[in-house]
């Protein structure tokens, strides 16, 4: 076990490259399945879900090797389609293989899948889309058993938008016989990813971004070679750590239109952004004007992924800041870690009252998941004295390179192995 080591109270100043986005990257991988050749994915950082995410493929019988940055997946021979418990334990994005298992091998065991502790989780709506297609599914001890033999292209309306659902639809869509259309569909720049992909490597997918996705079924699909979009949320996470801390540093790869409800947010503090091209100039000094409201919804709205983070910077800002959690039922477990730091957060259910301090302490946190981790390093980067901040093996999941690039901004942060 690992924990970072942080001596708060420096600015940050510099320059740092956002890396290919987790969340898209981790569909696609699954995507790969349907792929009858190879398929490389450029610039991958062995993020630790991606890492887990590979041990699933080769578990199917799948090539996956790195060549440098690249990761080359080759499913020209699947030797099995069944996702075991241990393995898809390890993350959310184990449910994506079950799409693509059904509409390439016609069958799929796909055990329920693990991830961050952040609420329910369920996957109702991916097993009840997938019936609509024609799968038969039956859920026993813990696995999902699924034939996909008489699969067809089918309408299916979603009750809500939800990300991996529509990732999941889309994929068993590509080889089934027929057009699948997907209403109400989740609408945030990886499902359009992973059209792309799949559009690059012979599938006919359209109207990702839209209220409707169309998906016509085709034979086969051949290699490809990809390149995902830059990590929104990882672009978000380093503006506010220097919105947080102060300074003046330069975000490369970042698309400022898939931030667009962060950046209009902190268009409202006293913090400076200047965007140009795919280049974003972030300078702040002193603590920022309160944030306001923050109410997380689906895209195009504040994302919940960066609702922790977000809240660790209105926990130093002036005034107060209230937050309301739409998407997930239990995604606080940062605030009790933020409030032995000094803050003044109260909450109830899905809201949160954030008064923000002058000053925040360092103290010894734990960070339950992702997100709420990396709130936690952010309140540490600011905090006077030093932080220590365990269970980093969440962080791991989606940040590369955490304490190296914050450390070449200035950031004093040391990775330590953790002794009993
Ligand atoms: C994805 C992201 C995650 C992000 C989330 C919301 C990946 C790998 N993960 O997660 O980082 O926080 O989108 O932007 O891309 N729901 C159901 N039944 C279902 C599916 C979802 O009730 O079958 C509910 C969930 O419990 C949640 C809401 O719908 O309350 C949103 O979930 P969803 O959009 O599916 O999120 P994920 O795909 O799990």
């Amino acid at each position: 076990m690992q924990k970072f080591f942080i001596n708060g109270g420096k600015r940050l100043y510099g320059k740092i490259k956002v890396d290919c986005a987790k969340n898209a990257i981790l569909p696609i991988m699954a995507g790969a399945i349907l792929v009858n050749g190879e398929v490389i994915l450029e610039n991958v950082p062995p993020y630790s879900d991606v890492l887990n995410m590979i041990e699933i493929l080769k578990n199917l019988g799948i090539s996956v090797l790195w060549q440098e940055n690249n990761l080359i997946i080759n499913a020209r021979s699947i030797i099995n389609s069944i996702v075991p418990s241990l393995l898809a334990s390890t993350l959310r994005s184990s449910v994506f293989c079950l799409g693509p298992l059904l509409a390439r091998m016609k069958s799929a065991k796909v055990a329920y899948p693990g991830g961050c502790d952040i609420g329910l989780r369920p996957i109702d709506m991916h097993i009840s889309s997938l019936r609509l297609l024609g799968a038969k599914i039956v859920e026993k001890n813990g696995y999902i058993y699924a034939n996909g033999e008489n699969m067809q292209g089918s309408d299916i309306i979603l009750d809500f938008p939800s990300v991996g659902a529509t990732e999941n639809i889309i994929m068993a869509g590509v080889l089934t016989e027929g057009i699948t259309r997907i209403f109400n569909p989740a609408k945030e720049p990886e499902i359009e990813d992973l059209q792309n992909f799949l559009n690059s490597a012979g599938a006919k997918i359209e109207g990702a971004g839209t209220n409707m996705i169309t998906i016509e079924g085709v034979k086969k699909l051949c290699s490809t070679k990809y390149k995902t979009i830059p990590d929104r949320i990882t672009a978000g996470s380093y503006l506010l750590a220097v919105a947080m801390c102060g300074g003046e540093v330069e975000i490369d790869n970042f698309i400022a239109h898939h931030n667009h409800a962060l950046l209009s947010k902190l268009a409202q503090s006293a913090c400076q952004l200047d965007i140009e091209g795919d280049k974003i100039k972030v300078k702040a000094k002193g603590r920022l004007e309160s944030i306001g409201e923050i109410e997380t919804a689906v895209y195009p709205g504040f994302p919940t992924d960066l609702q922790p983070q977000m809240m660790a910077l209105a926990s130093i800002s002036k005034g107060y800041s209230l937050f309301v959690e739409n998407l997930f039922e239990s995604r606080f477990h940062h605030v009790p870690e933020l409030i032995k730091m000094n803050a003044d957060i109260r909450f109830k259910s899905k809201v949160c009252v954030v008064s923000g301090r002058e000053k925040l302490y360092g103290a010894e946190v734990n960070a339950h998941d992702l997100r709420g981790g990396m709130a936690l390093v952010m309140a540490g980067l600011v905090a006077e004295g030093y932080t220590t901040i365990s269970g980093i093996n969440f962080i791991d999941r989606g940040y590369y390179h955490l304490e190296e690039n914050l450390a070449m901004l200035g950031a004093d942060i040391k990775r330590m192995e953790e002794v009993d």
